[in-house]
């Protein structure tokens, strides 16, 4: 089972040192959050989770780690300073605002109506304004001066930076199309929408690759074009599935309207999950075109070109976007992970059943108590086991509520050392120490000295 509600998620997220509200001794700060200890290794298992079927996997893409802030004309070729806004409307009687799509996509639940069915607002019934258009960048300074000729943007996406060096990447690494270029970064979008925890943040991390190929021949029926953008939704949904570990029954696939489409997309599918409140997006895959490459080159003068060998041309490459959010698959894993289940006893134990590659903690030393006698074989354990894995030691109440502990957080395996491996009553212990499964509660009994081998048939070293 999923998380029955958003609730559950957020608290626990914020009880086991997940995700916490930003700022929550000023009383929070709308649509911002902390990744707290265990919030940055989830953070990090995705990433590196992503870069290995993006990157290090394929022969075919590379990576790339371009400034946040640069150059401001990137934002007017790109078409953001033009076209990155949404309507936006205004409460007449409470000044709330509000965006309007959001208003009809169900962000605030059922919003009251008129007679003409225009949306009121959902906190008091009052008018709303007619929508006006406002543009989702953040600005900045650069320098100490606050005038036009110092502004600069904080990027809304990291694909940009991949436009921008396109010649770089691929006369530096002589890549043939077609090819990609992937990028992990923070993004920044003035949202103003509220709560739902980290679906929707100010600031938020991307997983990008812009994946270059040849032109069509025919730029009206872009047959083979189209088939690339298929096989990239389908590996893509794939990941969520086979490496992510996510139900496959809450994914689901959305093809774009032709009226929804972005500024520079032919075409574009959603991958979706099912939330608490139900379908929203987690990843797009969008059908660029050569609309990037060729804003910039116009825009630059700079040709932004790739030379065929086969045909002695100079052509612009378009491109197919795998867009996906990280802190919004850290929630989907979050929320999906969760199941409530019976322990050994058969009282209620609540597990997050990470894939063991994601989970933040992969092992658990647990001496038995905390008598003297468990400790240094406990602390020679957990000493083994550190450099390998992300490894919590832990000896503080009973061995049960620690167990239930680290179900918690999804550790897969928790070691326990007792008196039966160090020894009692003058009797030799026998150097062995218990192994219990996160899934499945078993125990068995391993040597110490075949702990490290028994554990990588269960978790992956990273
Ligand atoms: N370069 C294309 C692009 O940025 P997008 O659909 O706007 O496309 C891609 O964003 C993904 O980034 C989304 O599917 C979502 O997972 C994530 N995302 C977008 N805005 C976000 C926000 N304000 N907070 C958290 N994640 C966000």
């Amino acid at each position: 089972m999923p998380a029955p509600d958003l609730e559950t998620i957020v608290s626990l997220a914020k009880r086991r040192g997940f995700v916490f509200p930003s700022a929550e001794i000023y009383g929070g700060f709308a649509n911002a959050y902390d990744y707290g200890p265990l919030g940055v290794e989830l953070k990090r298992n995705i990433r590196e989770a992503w870069w290995r079927s993006m990157v290090q996997e394929r022969d075919d893409v590379v990576g790339l780690d371009a400034a946040l802030i640069t150059n401001p004309l990137v934002w007017v070729g790109s078409g953001h300073v033009a076209n990155f806004t949404d309507p936006l409307v205004d409460c007449k009687r409470c000044q709330r605002r509000f965006r309007a799509d959001h208003l009809e996509e169900g962000a605030y639940g059922e919003v009251p109506r008129d007679s003409n069915g225009n949306p009121l607002c959902p906190y008091d019934g009052g008018e709303l304004t007619e929508p006006r258009q406002f543009n989702m960048m953040f600005r900045t300074q650069v320098g100490p001066v606050a005038d036009e000729a110092n502004m600069a943007y904080l990027p809304p996406e990291t694909a940009q930076g991949i436009f921008v060096n396109f010649v770089n990447v691929q006369q530096a690494m002589r890549r043939k199309l077609p090819f990609g270029i992937a990028q992990t970064r923070v993004s920044f979008r003035n949202e103003i929408t509220p709560g739902r925890f980290i679906f929707r943040t100010l600031e938020f991390e991307q997983m990008e690759m812009e994946y270059f190929c040849m032109p069509p021949r025919d730029r009206d029926n872009p047959t083979e074009y189209l088939a690339l953008h298929r096989q990239w939704v389908e590996e893509r949904l794939r990941w969520y599935i086979e490496v992510i570990g996510i139900a496959p029954e809450r994914l689901r696939l959305r093809d774009h309207d032709r009226d929804e489409l972005s500024h520079y997309s032919a075409a574009t599918t959603d991958i979706e999950y099912l939330f608490p409140w139900g379908w929203g997006e987690l990843e797009g895959i969008a059908a660029r075109t050569d609309f990037d490459l060729s804003s910039h080159a116009k825009l630059s003068g700079q040709p932004l070109t790739y030379f065929d060998e086969e045909t002695g041309q100079h052509v612009v490459p378009w491109v197919i976007e795998p867009a996906a959010g990280l802190t919004r698959t850290l929630a989907v894993v979050l929320l999906d992970a969760y199941s409530e289940e019976p322990d050994e006893k058969g009282e209620k134990r609540v597990v997050l059943k990470f894939k063991p590659r994601l989970a933040p903690i992969k092992v658990a030393v647990l001496p038995l108590s905390k008598n003297d006698a468990l400790r240094p074989t406990a602390r020679r354990v957990y000493d083994m086991l550190r450099p390998l894995w992300m490894t919590q030691y832990d000896e503080t109440q009973s061995i049960g509520r620690r167990y239930r502990r680290q179900d918690e957080i999804g550790t897969p395996c928790c070691v326990t050392i007792d008196f039966q491996t160090v020894g009692e009553d003058g009797q030799p212990g026998d150097d062995c120490v218990t192994i219990r499964d996160r899934d499945t509660q078993e125990q068995v009994r391993v040597p110490i000295s075949g702990l490290v081998a028994a554990l990588e048939e269960r978790v992956p070293r990273c």
